[in-house]
């Protein structure tokens, strides 16, 4: 892949990457479209990263369709992909980590030990093996598109990031790759994280812009399914600086409200930028 690579290069082709872990939706397919207007190579990555998944997280029983993504990803306008095995990326004695070390400590850092240091990684590894011109990544992973943009700049990567809005179901769930864990009834009470954050968003737009009641209102809808069924739980809800991450009191400039929400054993996560 990398001689590839060189090789488009050398002939003076724009190349862009589009890093997943398959099980592709039309959330995915947006980046790759993203990718194609901007780019003369678009290169897809499927790798279903060991390193970002906790020992107790579903990395064995993550969502796999390597034929139907590949299908999916031609019709979206792919060039090339590139779906390593495990043993081709770490090899034996690999070591070495990359840690942005203060955006990756609030938000799903904290509740995930050590996912963004094995995001922060691998997409690195991935960005030197297709030398890309530039990449593209989704909105609805918030605080990893803030990790890698600050990587880039921190590292100087020679890398433009191209970030692509979430990508929702016409009744506002945000698609994901974990959806497909969730039975009908528990897809209806996910339904509450996306009414969550549009009421905080009516909430700002009616001029409140402090953070508990904006967290308050984004909480409500989730209690209230929450209330009907046991299986609900907020593992966080909160407002933050939208670039830095950090806590706020008080919305001042543009800030992101983030969720994360467990509906059975399955964890879901969306946000929505007010005031961006
Ligand atoms: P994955 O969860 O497969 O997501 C791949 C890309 O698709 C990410 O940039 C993510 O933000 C984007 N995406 C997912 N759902 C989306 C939606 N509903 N709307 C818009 N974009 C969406 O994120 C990862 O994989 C991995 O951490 C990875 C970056 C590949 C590193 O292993």
């Amino acid at each position: 892949m990398q001689a590839r690579a060189e090789d488009l290069r050398r002939d003076g082709r724009r190349i862009a990457v589009v890093p997943t872990m398959g099980a592709l939706h039309e959330g995915h397919l947006s980046l790759i479209r993203a990718a194609r207007a901007k780019a003369d190579v678009v290169i897809l990555t499927i790798f279903v990263n060991p390193t970002q998944f906790g020992p107790t997280e579903d990395l064995s029983r993550y969502p796999r369709d390597e034929a139907g993504d590949l299908l999916k990803a031609r019709g979206a306008g792919i060039d090339l992909a590139f779906c390593p095995p495990v043993e081709a990326m770490y090899r034996p004695g690999s070591q070495t980590f990359i840690e942005v070390r203060e955006l990756q400590q609030p938000l799903c850092g904290a509740r995930r030990p050590g996912h963004f240091a094995g995001v922060a990684t691998v997409v690195a590894k991935l960005f030197h093996i297709t030398r890309p011109h530039l990449a593209v990544f989704g909105e609805k992973d918030y605080q990893q598109l803030a990790i890698i943009r600050r990587m880039v700049r921190d590292l100087d990567f020679a890398i433009e990031i191209v970030g692509v809005p979430i990508v929702r179901e016409p009744d506002g769930l945000a698609l994901s790759s974990r959806n497909a864990y969730l039975s009908a009834d528990q897809r209806q009470a996910a339904l509450s994280l996306s009414a969550g954050l549009a009421a905080a968003a009516r909430a700002f737009a009616g001029g409140e812009r402090r953070a508990a009641q904006l967290v308050a209102a984004a909480r409500a809808p989730i209690e209230a399914a929450a209330a009907a069924r046991s299986d609900l739980r907020i593992d966080y809800a909160e407002l933050r600086d939208a670039s830095e991450l950090t806590e706020l009191e008080v919305a001042v400039g543009p800030a992101v409200l983030a969720l994360a929400v467990y509906v059975g054993t399955t964890r879901l996560i969306d946000n929505r930028v007010l005031g961006g």
